[in-house]
């Protein structure tokens, strides 16, 4: 209990710089953070709307969640449904905005249970990789339980009395709860991911060890995402063949 609260205090130490986060700045319970904190971040648009996120594996390819490719009437988007947003803590302006040229999702993607909800693109042009615009490379092990991790996007901060989106990127730090054979979870009561941070990132140490798949209804308990370590030979795998 108490290394984990301590461990909670250096994470908001880090994030807020000296300032005291207040109980209505609630991603859930996180803060404004600049696309240089998190420059991997990408916000994936569908007609002029934010949709989801997602992180930046290399020059051309993002990685996110395979349920990211439905709109909400479960109609399955096609790669010239998506405009890809980098280097801008705004989803809607700054930065550029770059088509897609291909996407491809994890064959055993299930909708129902969100098991293997993972997915890459291909982008139709390179990026410039600059302050704001960095690939994030893959973890190549799961967190320890306990470990401070960051959840970052441009998803819900409260779900009552209605959903209310930001417009610019949201930060907090989860702790790391621990790994199933499907899932990995992270986040609390408080701090947590919540809709539209879909397909995001979750980092620790600068690498890329989770992506943002399910949230509780009222976003207020701990966040399911997929394992990058799990998954890291179908990723690798994707990636090269969606670059032929
Ligand atoms: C998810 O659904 C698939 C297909 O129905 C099934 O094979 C798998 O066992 C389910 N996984 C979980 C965690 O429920
Ligand atoms: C990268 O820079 C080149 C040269 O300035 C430019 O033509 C191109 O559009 C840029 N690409 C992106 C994705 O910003």
């Amino acid at each position: 209990m108490f290394i984990q609260s301590f461990l909670l205090l250096l994470a908001i130490g880090f994030l807020s710089a000296g300032r005291v986060p207040r109980p209505e700045e609630r991603i859930i319970g996180g803060q404004n953070i600049e696309i240089e904190q998190a420059p991997w971040q990408v916000s994936l648009q569908v007609n002029g709307e934010p949709h989801c996120g997602g992180s930046i594996y290399s020059k051309d390819i993002i990685i996110t969640a395979a349920h990211c490719r439905f709109d909400k009437k479960k109609r399955r988007l096609e790669a010239r449904d998506f405009l890809i947003r980098v280097g801008s803590s705004l989803w809607n302006s700054k930065g550029t905005l770059v088509k897609v040229a291909a996407i491809r999702s994890h064959e055993n993607y299930n909708s129902t249970n969100l098991t293997k909800d993972i997915a890459v693109m291909r982008l139709s042009e390179p990026l410039n990789f600059t302050d704001k615009v960095k690939s994030i490379p893959l973890a190549e092990r799961n967190p320890a339980p306990g470990t401070v991790a960051m959840v970052s996007g441009w998803g819900a901060t409260s779900t009552y009395p209605k959903l209310s989106y930001p417009v610019h990127l949201q930060g907090v730090d989860v702790l790391i709860l621990g790994v199933n054979q499907f899932f990995l979870f992270a986040g609390s009561y408080g701090q947590t991911s919540c809709f539209g941070d879909s397909g995001g990132p979750l980092v620790v140490d600068q690498q890329l060890v989770g992506v943002v798949s399910g949230v509780f209804e009222y976003c207020d308990g701990p966040t399911q995402f997929i394992s990058v370590s799990d998954e890291r030979s179908w990723l690798l795998n994707a990636i090269a063949s969606i670059k032929l």
